[in-house]
């Protein structure tokens, strides 16, 4: 008894500094602008583009360069993308770029996995258009195999896969096609591809063994295409390839994707089709919950901090662990919104740094730590944690400057990076060679005269520290697997931020605005591509909002509404898009559209609302305001 009183006042406490760490959070992303720093990031990736450069390439001191690539080994690998401040593409750490891996995938059993190599490359300091250095291709084949990348690949491949389904069926099923082979070549040719390309030892080595990207491949080729072979494969693996044998931590970067397979199958499980096989998910699911408490600072291994807030995983470009941990907090809360879960956190220690007040400044001067159970975590915390991370990055830290090229008032001028810190071949095309580059130009005590607009460089120290300085490697340096999980992050903050919404009317009691009915025409000119006519039709979809719920989060105050739309046509209705500025936070029950503008269609499952069927959706609203939702696209069938 006396100890669930306790377990009880603990509870609150830890309630009260987590709303103050909620509104405090933001407050700060208020002053982020997430669109921008996500346009910035797509800039970084145009300027690390290898091969011919398009005409709309925004970083306008890049040339075209490595027109030759692959050409010694007689196959086309012109294209993809240099990996860091080198110019070497890495086929490992890539994961970005499925053009450039289909060149690269040309028979089932082989993969060019390297062009240009690390060693000549680190020893010239050139612009990527000056290259004289080995542009040599590798590649592993059945005789010389290479598990880890090859599975890698195949991840990449089926996850964009899902992408294109709706937009171009058939680079989809290429994909696939890719994916399905690269990992059957992965698995029954099992081996560390470094034993097999010892070139890659000192750069992007097998540290970790392939296990994990094993189950990362058939984990996407699963959710890509429901084969009931991967579930199979994920499920009777699951043990024997390390998969529940977590270190209750989050592990996600490029060599490590353990914590990757657990987000994802947790999703699998949560959407319900898990099917025979819902013991072995939930396995992983708990694997995921620990990671997640971990990172929240809930448990009994949390992740450590530096005492401004930041994940603090290595010393050696710490940020691409960071940016790798927040996409998966930030999707793993997502999921749990989408399918009205919550996550418990049991028998956490709360580490001091957590609680940014009073109480955690008292328990770091008397070294203690505060130990509590069974706590419901909401999923919005997840979103927050994952905001606050990105806030520290754009420049919410102890040395206000973003670490983001580009992004806000201070930000890297001495990148570690061959091509910006040299003068653009645009603007001086005389030959920068291999020795001069170094004496030139890294040495070069000014700024770097290009701006490598979006680049996220390794970050600052565990006492968070930074030598803005061309030669701080371990700090200083860009990488593309910095960038590409913070894109999703920026998206996911960009599209839809806890931040509250201005406009809508205030909600009173339990019921507002009933039967908003809404006739649009809008939809007809979408409508003719789909029908090849051009008619209107009036459009009767009534929209009943409810207020459900509402609950305070310290000085915030949010309510959870209940919409029910219902078709009042005679006909179905079909590709149903509906649009709101104000459905900000999470919606459930309504698929949100990637990459467009405050956009939702239905679940799934749910093809076509019939004649006089209805279906709910509920949102969570800041400030008790209802949201004015709109059709942008319907069909009556
Ligand atoms: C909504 O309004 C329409 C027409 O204005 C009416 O036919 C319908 O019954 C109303 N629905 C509800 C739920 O009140
Ligand atoms: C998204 O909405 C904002 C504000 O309404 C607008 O400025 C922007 O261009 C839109 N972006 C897209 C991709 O539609
Ligand atoms: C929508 O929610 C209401 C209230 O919970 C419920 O009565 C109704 O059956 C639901 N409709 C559908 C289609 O699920």
């Amino acid at each position: 008894m006396a100890g669930s009183i306790v377990g009880q006042k603990c509870f609150t406490v830890i309630i009260f500094l987590i709303s103050c760490c909620c509104s405090l959070f933001l407050q700060q992303s208020l002053a982020h602008d997430y669109a921008q720093a996500l346009d910035l990031s797509f800039q970084y990736f145009e300027a690390q583009r290898s091969g011919p450069l398009p005409s709309n390439q925004r970083a306008t001191w890049r040339a075209d360069s490595g027109l030759k690539d692959g050409k010694d080994q007689g196959i086309d690998l012109v294209g993809g993308y240099y990996d860091a401040g080198d110019n070497v593409k890495f086929q490992f750490p890539m994961g970005w770029g499925t053009d450039y891996f289909i060149k690269a995938h040309p028979e089932p059993n082989v993969l060019w996995a390297e062009v240009g190599d690390g060693p000549t490359d680190h020893a010239c300091w050139m612009r990527p258009e000056d290259m004289t250095t080995p542009r040599t291709a590798y590649k592993i084949d059945a005789s010389n195999p290479g598990s880890e990348v090859a599975a890698e690949t195949a991840a990449a491949m089926a996850a964009a896969s899902i992408v294109f389904k709706d937009w171009d069926p058939d680079y989809s099923s290429t994909l696939v096609t890719h994916a399905t082979q690269l990992f059957n070549f992965a698995d029954r040719f099992r081996a560390n591809y470094d034993v097999s390309m010892p070139v890659v030892k000192d750069f992007y080595g097998s540290v970790n063994g392939y296990n994990d990207e094993l189950l990362w491949a058939a984990m996407w080729l699963l959710a890509a295409t429901s084969d009931p072979y991967y579930q199979n494969y994920v499920v009777q693996n699951a043990i024997a390839l390390g998969g529940l044998a977590g270190t209750g931590s989050i592990q996600f970067s490029w060599d490590s994707k353990y914590s990757g397979v657990h987000v994802l199958a947790s999703k699998i499980l949560m959407d319900g089709t898990s099917g025979l096989n819902t013991d072995a998910f939930k396995a992983y699911q708990t694997q995921a919950e620990s990671a997640m408490c971990s990172a929240l600072g809930m448990s009994a291994t949390p992740m450590k901090r530096t005492s401004g807030g930041l994940f603090h995983v290595q010393d050696w470009n710490n940020l691409h662990d960071v940016t790798g941990a927040s996409f998966l907090i930030a999707a793993y809360g997502d999921y749990l919104t989408r399918y009205s879960q919550t996550l418990t956190c049991s028998g956490q220690i709360v580490q001091a740094s957590f609680l940014i007040a009073a109480y955690g400044d008292y328990l770091t001067r008397y070294s203690q730590t505060l130990t509590c159970s069974g706590q419901i975590v909401q999923p919005s915390e997840l979103l927050a944690l994952a905001q606050q991370q990105v806030d520290y990055i754009l420049g919410t830290n102890p040395k206000s400057f973003s670490y983001m090229v580009g992004y806000g008032t201070s930000f890297p001028q001495f990148t570690h990076h061959r091509g910006a810190s040299i003068v653009s071949i645009k603007t001086d095309s005389a030959f920068v060679a291999c020795d001069a580059g170094y004496e030139e130009w890294f040495q070069n005590p000014k700024p770097n005269p290009n701006v490598l607009a979006g680049a996220v460089v390794g970050g600052p120290d565990q006492n968070d520290d930074y030598t803005d300085e061309r030669d701080n490697v371990q700090g200083g340096e860009s990488a593309t697997y910095n960038s590409g999980p913070i894109v999703g992050v920026l998206a996911r903050l960009a599209g839809s931020s806890l931040s509250s919404s201005s406009s809508g009317s205030e909600l009173s009691g339990s019921v507002m605005h009933t039967n908003d009915s809404i006739a649009t025409s809008t939809y007809a000119q979408q409508n003719q591509q789909m029908r090849g006519e051009t008619d209107e039709y009036d459009l009767k979809l009534d929209i009943h909002q409810e207020l459900v719920s509402r609950w305070r989060r310290g000085k915030a105050r949010f309510s959870k509404v209940l919409c029910t739309v219902t078709n009042r046509n005679e006909h179905a209705v079909e590709k149903l898009i509906l649009t709101s500025e104000e459905l900000k936070g999470p919606v459930n029950g309504l698929h949100r559209l990637r990459g467009r503008n405050n956009s939702f269609t239905l679940p799934k499952k749910l093809k076509a609302l019939q004649a006089g069927e209805s279906f709910n959706f509920t949102y969570v609203s800041v400030k008790a305001m209802k949201a004015d939702i709109s059709v942008k696209q319907a069909l009556l069938v």
